[in-house]
């Protein structure tokens, strides 16, 4: 089966970006983590980055047809979107959500997330081994 990955803005500069909070990986590793995990577990991955809002939507509709689970770091747009919480909402596949930082205990504008209140699980905190997680994850919901 293939699943769709999707990252949202700001994480194409990942790696560059407040080491502090997201530490030195790179979209780049985070890709590579993403495949081997799939091909473990006999899927395939698509992996995309956008820092467009509405492409997200437009990814999400993608899954209502061509693919068999979504993993989606929605980045801020987790914490603004009703968009996404709609796209989401409207998927009959599962969808798991990534923080790679630990949202709730961040600032309190990150305990609002519209993602995780339409997506089947979410992980955050577990840094980029929460991709891996999610693809594992969705693995074992689909065997
Ligand atoms: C993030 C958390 C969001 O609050 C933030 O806006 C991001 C990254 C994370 O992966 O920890 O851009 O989604």
């Amino acid at each position: 089966s293939r699943i769709l990955v999707l990252n949202g803005p700001n994480l194409d500069i990942l790696g560059r970006r407040d080491p502090e909070q997201y530490g030195t990986v790179t979209l780049a590793e985070i890709e590579a983590i993403v495949h081997t995990e799939a091909a473990v577990h006999g899927l395939e991955a698509d992996f995309r980055q956008t820092n467009r809002e509405g492409e997200l939507v437009e990814w999400l509709h993608e899954a209502l047809d061509d693919f068999a689970a979504v993993v989606i770091n929605p980045a801020a747009y987790a914490h603004t979107s009703v968009a996404l919480h709609d796209a989401v909402e409207a998927l009959w596949v599962p969808v798991v959500e990534v923080h790679l930082s630990n949202t709730w205990k961040r600032e309190p504008f990150r305990h609002v997330d519209h993602v995780a209140t339409a997506a089947t699980a979410v992980i955050a905190g577990a840094g980029a081994d929460g991709y891996r997680l999610a693809v594992a994850h969705v693995a074992s919901l689909l065997a």
